[in-house]
């Protein structure tokens, strides 16, 4: 069987990370969530003092990335990987609205993103990956075999990700959820280095109104077909 990459792109809240972890653990590949580093590094600056109410403080997280170790482990509970930031898991700490806040001017920042292309390289080297962000089929990935962007509106988007925080007991406002959600994609598409954008060869997928096993079966198609096993 043909071993390959697989890209997938999109907006903020829109799905993305349930599908691929799907089909990473259906066919046996590594997932990345990309999303989670740049999520780590927010964190790391956070713990570190390194964004107040002046801002970012460039200088001093520029100097700190070398101490930013940031790896996935499998969770045998929930058959998931988890992130880890220098060995300790912080999955739960980098889902906070303070890092989402956060997260999208520390991913503007040139520094940040070259540190974090070279790991996602690296990670995904050996092909048989399936990475999700906003950059994958466009810069870190730009020869994959498969790249999906992956869409839906913001309501929607909005309402999914305040059900997945309500789940976890964690108090929000959907109206606050939805106005980060609609900031993080101007931040993110506006950026001067790799916006967001569907790179030319990806499929697009809005997922507005579908459910989670219609995109699961969709996109497993999509990987059998990119994978040459049809
Ligand atoms: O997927 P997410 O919502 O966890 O991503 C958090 C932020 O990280 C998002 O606002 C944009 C940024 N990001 C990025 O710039 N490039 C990536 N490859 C992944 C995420």
């Amino acid at each position: 069987m043909k071993l390959i990459t697989i890209a997938i792109d999109g907006h903020s809240s829109c799905g993305k990370s349930t599908m691929a972890k799907d089909l990473a653990k259906e066919i046996g590949y590594i997932y990345i969530d990309t999303g989670a580093m740049y999520r780590s590094v927010t964190l790391f600056a956070l713990r570190n003092g390194l964004i107040t109410e002046a801002g970012i403080d460039e200088e001093s997280l520029r100097q700190s990335m070398a101490d930013i170790m940031i790896t996935f482990c499998l969770n045998e509970e929930t058959g998931r990987p988890d992130t880890y930031l220098n060995g300790v898991c912080v999955e739960k700490e980098i889902r906070t609205m303070e890092v989402s806040k956060w997260v999208s001017p520390i991913a503007t920042l040139g520094f940040v993103r070259e540190a974090m292309v070279d790991m996602q390289r690296l990670m995904g080297e050996a092909k048989g990956v399936i990475m999700d962000g906003r950059d994958i089929g466009t810069v870190v990935f730009p020869d994959a075999e498969l790249k999906v962007f992956v869409t839906a509106s913001a309501d929607v988007r909005a309402q999914r990700r305040y059900d997945e925080l309500m789940a976890k007991g964690e108090a929000c406002s959907l109206d606050e959820i939805r106005a980060n959600i609609i900031e993080r994609d101007r931040i993110d598409s506006t950026r001067a280095i790799s916006p967001l954008r569907k790179a030319d060869d990806a499929i697009v997928l809005d997922n507005s109104d579908m459910t989670i096993p219609e995109q699961k079966a969709w996109l497993l198609e999509q990987y059998h077909r990119a994978a040459g096993e049809d």
